[in-house]
Order: structure tokens, then sequence, then C-alpha cells
């Protein structure tokens, strides 16, 4: 794992702001595209408060069917259900004293929206199958990659619970929109995939780097860590060089070239005919001529241009 990046100015913003918040016991909402760096916040937050010496906690509220989820997040006595045999605390417990991560807030189910709802107002719940009432204190990080708002407006999500979770949101930018940050993400990555896989790679070409710059990177610092360690690994040198990287990141790459080349050709073609026209006083046959296309042709184009506005 490596230090978080935040070159830019949206993430070093994003940074400063959880740096914030961070030494205070405020709920985090952290949303995000997949990949975009959700945990790598959640973990700085949990790193720079006074809980950094305690848990740090994850339950993924999407991986889990709902009686599962109950029993993984709260816990449960001996008997609560077939299979119960022995008493097992859940993260929720886990989390005391520390920082409890929950992923994919929006898979919450209902049932459980409202037993967390208490469990922030009254700091205390129940496992399942118990009476026994727990106290527990722990910081929450929630995040997720889909509307919350818009769940809530569904009603999928208790809005109640929504504005306890959202008292600081923190929204991570996706990597296309922060490209200042994609050269030393590439350089920490090499470092780190190099070291993994004892592979002597210190770096990349200039004609690599420029491709990952361009880049969309749907799947964000994810897709690109993946591209740097595929990358180390066939890399005949110790630079990596444009073809170690993915055939379909190139063609991606290319289409998008040629597609702003193709506007580029177009509006050349444009402006030149307009200077023409410039030079002839607007004399369209003179302009036809000089442009080496029939009048017709010309008033075509002219048409076209005019309908593109
Ligand atoms: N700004 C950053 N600096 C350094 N590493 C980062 C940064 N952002 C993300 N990473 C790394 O990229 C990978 C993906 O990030 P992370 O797991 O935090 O994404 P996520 O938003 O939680 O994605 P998902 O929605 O799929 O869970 C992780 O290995 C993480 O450490
Ligand atoms: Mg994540």
């Amino acid at each position: 794992m490596i230090e978080i990046v935040a070159l830019s100015d949206t993430m070093r913003e994003v940074v400063r702001l959880a740096e914030r918040v961070a030494v205070t016991d405020a709920n985090v909402l952290v949303t995000g595209e997949s990949g975009a760096g959700k945990d790598a916040l959640a973990r700085l937050i949990h790193a720079r408060s006074p809980r950094a010496s305690g848990a740090l906690v994850k339950i993924d509220c999407a991986a889990l069917p709902r009686e599962l989820l109950e029993a993984e997040f709260f816990g449960y006595e001996r008997g609560a259900f077939t299979g119960a045999t022995d008493a097992r605390p859940g993260r929720l417990e886990a989390a005391h004293g520390g920082t409890l991560v929950l992923d994919e807030i929006a898979y919450l189910p209902f049932d459980a929206q409202a037993k967390l709802l208490r469990v922030i107002e009254e700091r205390e719940f129940e496992r399942l199958g118990g009476r026994r009432t727990i106290k527990v204190d722990a910081r929450l990080i929630a995040l997720t990659n889909v509307d919350l708002d818009d769940a809530v407006k569904r009603r999928a999500f208790r809005e109640d619970l929504f504005y306890r979770l959202n008292v600081v949101r923190l929204q991570v930018p996706p990597l296309r929109e922060r490209r200042e940050d994609i050269e030393r993400l590439s350089g920490e990555f090499v470092n780190v995939y190099a070291l993994k896989h004892g592979r002597d790679v210190t770096g990349m070409t200039p004609e690599a780097l420029a491709i990952l710059k361009v880049y969309e990177f749907p799947g964000n610092v994810r897709e690109l860590a993946n591209t740097i360690e595929r990358a180390v690994i066939v890399a005949g040198a110790p630079v990596i060089q444009a073809a170690d990287l993915p055939e379909a990141l190139r063609a991606a790459v290319l289409i998008q070239k040629r597609a702003k080349q193709r506007q580029t050709l177009s509006e050349l073609e444009a402006d030149y005919i307009g200077e023409t026209l410039a030079a002839t006083r607007g004399n369209k046959t003179e302009a036809a001529r000089l442009l080496g296309i029939s009048r017709k042709n010309l008033y075509e184009k002219l048409a076209r241009y005019k309908d593109r506005g």
C-alpha cells in the first residue's frame, strides 16, 4: 500500500478536508467511482484520527446476504439461529474504540438501516438472539459509489440514517479528472510491483507515460495499478515501453486521438475555406477555383458549416 497521492488541486482539496475532519469524531460519507480511492481515503482518515491506535474494521454491505450480514455486523449469541453453536461478537464490537468502515452502504438492507441508526443515536445494540445491551464507541465512515441522495428519494435508503452518515461528505474525483496525479501514481506503482515480482524495473518511457496520461481509466486508480503491475511483469527492460501496456488500452487511446484529429481536419478545412473567401472578398467562383473544387461543392460545404453553426 502506498501513501495517498494528491498532487492535483481537486485531490489535494479532498485530502485537506479529510485531514481536517479526521481529528473530529464526525461520521463521514465518502463517495466516488469504483477504484477511485474511497477505501484509501477511509484509511487516511482513520490513521490521522485520535483513534489511529484503535482498530480499523470494515464490513462490505453488498457482499453478504441479509441474514449473514446482520450476524457479521452485530454478532450473535449461542442459539440465535441454526448453526450458531457459539456466541460471536460482530464487526461493530470489534470496532469499539476505533473506526468502522461501511463499504457499499447503499446495499445495507432496510431492517439493518434501522438498527444502525440506533447504534448512531444511542451508541448501543444487541447481538442477534441476545438480550444484553452492548455499548459501543466507533467512528463511522460510509462508502458508496452509487448516488445515495437518489436512493433516499426512491425510499430505498432511510433519510434519517442518511443525514446521520452524511455529516461530512468527501467526493473522490475520478482519475480522468485529475490526470496530474497519473505520473506520480505510476511511479509509485512501478516501485511497488517491481519489488513484489522481483523485477528490475525502475520507470517508463515518455511514450508509455503519454498514453497513460490520456487514457480514460474507467476503473480509476485500481485500473492504473493493475495496468502497471502487468507492465512490470511483461517488460523485458528496466524501463516500461508503450508496447508493454495492454493492447486494449493503447487502442482506446488511438481511437480517442483519431477522433480528435478528424475534428481538427474539418475545422482546418472550414478555416481554409474561410480564409480563401476572405482573400477573394467573398467571390465564390474565384474561391472554388483557388480551392480546386466546384462551385456546387463549395456551396455544399458552406451550407454544412452553417448547419453546424
Ligand atoms: N490517491 C491515491 N494514492 C495512492 N493510491 C491510491 C489512491 N487512490 C487509490 N489508491 C489505490 O488504488 C486502489 C483502489 O483504491 P480503493 O480500493 O480505495 O478504491 P475504492 O474507491 O474503494 O473502489 P471500490 O468502489 O471498487 O471499492 C487501492 O489499491 C488504493 O490503495
Ligand atoms: Mg473500496
